[in-house]
């Protein structure tokens, strides 16, 4: 008995959520459906209920996002969506969660928005809104290839910067995915501030953050790049002020760039041999840079030959150091010989 009316009320649910999807599509689903704004703007309110279909949020009610509309006819103005009502972390219905979400609120964005910004992004500006696709889809507005983009649409002159970077050519003409996009420099849900010390792009953490790719164990090698590019700054006179907590001294951004890194065979590169006086003189660099100055050698290996003196110098004072180790151990040993013979002739 008490089966058959758990029965009947949960078809009596599914009936009204039904009845109340459709009631939004009896207005919604009229194609042309549209309001005019007061500028004269014809903003379409048509709802193609398969593009909500084909997305991560299929089976979802609208009410399940549109809390706000409980009665028809409905406010004009309606509250936007919060993504969050379902999207934290322990949420009961599914919604992937962890540490990644809650990033957001002490993001950039998540402060400027609670700040009262109302241009920094919401997560539907990121993500979109009927049309959200899984992580793994080429479509989604937030996959390797689509991220500069959906990112430009607000930070404009960057991407345009981007796009003709080495990095941004890479990736979005030549669709090498190892190539960097806006996220695998700034990270996702924890993007801060350059100022911010904790940022990924703060002086302190630039080189770790190129080094994830130019290190040693770096995928740019696999496209004919030197994979010393840290250890050799790290070795630099840069990069032992850098160790020892100096953050004016140059990192990898000051000398390349970031939006707009090129090769050094690139006339508008910041380290062709044309430009790099002017990089190396920037005003709280070295202003009096002469080009004899530039002309070091910055990312040197001093065990490859190709760094040509400096290979010769490590290599001589090495086989001096041997060569005094190796001559100072004879003579203990011959020492401690005739002082054995001495006190056994002594006896
Ligand atoms: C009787 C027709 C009708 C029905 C039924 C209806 N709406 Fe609307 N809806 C409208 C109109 C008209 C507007 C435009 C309001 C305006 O002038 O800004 C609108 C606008 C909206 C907007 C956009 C508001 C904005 O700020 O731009 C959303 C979201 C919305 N409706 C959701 C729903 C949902 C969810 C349902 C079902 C629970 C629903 N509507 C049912 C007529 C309807
Ligand atoms: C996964 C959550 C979600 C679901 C489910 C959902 N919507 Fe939306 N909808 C959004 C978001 C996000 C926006 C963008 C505006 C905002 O942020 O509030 C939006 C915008 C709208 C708009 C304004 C016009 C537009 O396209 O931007 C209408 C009308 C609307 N939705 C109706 C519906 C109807 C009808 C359904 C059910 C068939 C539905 N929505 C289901 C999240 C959702
Ligand atoms: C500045 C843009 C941006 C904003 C704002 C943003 N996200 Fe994301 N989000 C990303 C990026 C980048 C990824 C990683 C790419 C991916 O997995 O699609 C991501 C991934 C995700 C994923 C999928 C991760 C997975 O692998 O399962 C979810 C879910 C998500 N975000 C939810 C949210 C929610 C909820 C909000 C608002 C609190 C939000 N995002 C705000 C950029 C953003
Ligand atoms: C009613 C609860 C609910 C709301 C509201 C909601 N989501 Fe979701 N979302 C889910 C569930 C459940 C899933 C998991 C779907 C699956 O894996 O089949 C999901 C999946 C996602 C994914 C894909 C994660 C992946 O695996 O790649 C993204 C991105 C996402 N949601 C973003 C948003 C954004 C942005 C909003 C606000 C516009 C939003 N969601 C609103 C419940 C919700
Ligand atoms: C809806 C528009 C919008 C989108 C989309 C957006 N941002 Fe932003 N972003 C802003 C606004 C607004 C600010 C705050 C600007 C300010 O106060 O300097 C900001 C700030 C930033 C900052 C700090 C800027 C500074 O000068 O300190 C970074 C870094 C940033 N965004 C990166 C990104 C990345 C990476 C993405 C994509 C994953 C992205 N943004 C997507 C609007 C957006
Ligand atoms: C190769 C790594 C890298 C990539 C790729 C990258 N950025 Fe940056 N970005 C940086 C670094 C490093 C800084 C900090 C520079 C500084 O110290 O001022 C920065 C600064 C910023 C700032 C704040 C300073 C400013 O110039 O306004 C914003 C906003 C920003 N990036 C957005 C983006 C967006 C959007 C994209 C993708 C189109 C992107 N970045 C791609 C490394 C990168
Ligand atoms: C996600 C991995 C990744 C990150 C992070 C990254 N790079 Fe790259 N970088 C690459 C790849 C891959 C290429 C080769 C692109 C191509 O031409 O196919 C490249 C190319 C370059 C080149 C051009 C080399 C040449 O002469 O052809 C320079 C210079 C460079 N990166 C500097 C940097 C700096 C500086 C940073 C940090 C601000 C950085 N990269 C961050 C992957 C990365
Ligand atoms: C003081 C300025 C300076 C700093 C700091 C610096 N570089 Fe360089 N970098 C150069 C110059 C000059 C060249 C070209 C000549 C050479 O290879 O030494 C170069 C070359 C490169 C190349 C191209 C190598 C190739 O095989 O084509 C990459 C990649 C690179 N640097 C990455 C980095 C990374 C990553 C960092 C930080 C860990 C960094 N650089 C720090 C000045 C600098």
């Amino acid at each position: 008995m008490r089966m058959r009316v758990t029965l009947i009320l949960f078809i009596l649910t599914v009936a009204a959520s039904v009845a109340a999807q459709e009631r939004c599509l009896i207005c919604h689903a009229k194609p042309g459906f549209s309001r005019v704004e007061e500028t004269g703007r014809k903003i379409s309110l048509f709802i193609d209920t398969t593009i909500i279909g084909h997305s991560v949020h299929a089976g979802k009610l609208c009410t399940d996002c549109h809390v706000d509309v409980t009665t028809i006819p409905h406010a004009r103005e309606l509250a936007p969506v919060n993504c969050r009502r379902c999207h934290y972390s322990g949420n009961p219905v599914g919604a992937p969660q962890g540490e990644l979400y809650d990033q957001y609120a002490q993001s950039v964005h998540g402060q400027e928005v609670a700040g009262g910004n109302p241009k920094a992004p919401i997560c539907q500006d990121c993500h979109g809104s009927h049309d959200i696709k899984s992580h793994d889809s080429p479509d989604s507005r937030m996959a390797k290839m689509n991220r500069p983009k959906t990112c430009g649409g607000c930070h404009i002159e960057i991407y345009a910067t981007y796009r003709e970077s080495v990095h941004g050519v890479a990736l979005l003409r030549d669709s090498v995915m190892d190539s960097p996009d806006c996220a695998s420099c700034h990270g996702e849900h924890n993007i801060g501030r350059p100022t911010d010390t904790t940022s990924q792009v703060s002086p302190a953490h630039v080189s770790q953050t190129c080094g994830e790719c130019h290190g040693p164990m770096g995928v740019a090698s696999k496209y004919g790049i030197k994979s010393d590019r840290t250890t050799t700054f790290e070795d630099s006179f840069h990069g032992i002020a850098h160790q020892m907590e100096n953050r004016t001294v140059a990192n990898c951004a000051s000398c390349h760039g970031f939006h707009d890194i090129r090769p050094q065979d690139d006339p508008k590169s910041s380290i062709n041999t044309a430009n790099i006086v002017t990089t190396c003189g920037q005003s709280n660099c070295h202003p009096e840079a002469s080009v004899q100055f530039a002309s070091g050698k910055i990312h040197v290996d001093p065990h490859n030959k190709e760094s040509g003196l400096v290979y010769y110098i490590t290599k001589f004072f090495t086989i001096l150091t041997i060569g005094t180790l190796a001559g100072l151990f004879v003579f203990i040993v011959l020492d401690l010989f005739r002082r054995a013979q001495r006190s056994r002739s002594g006896k």
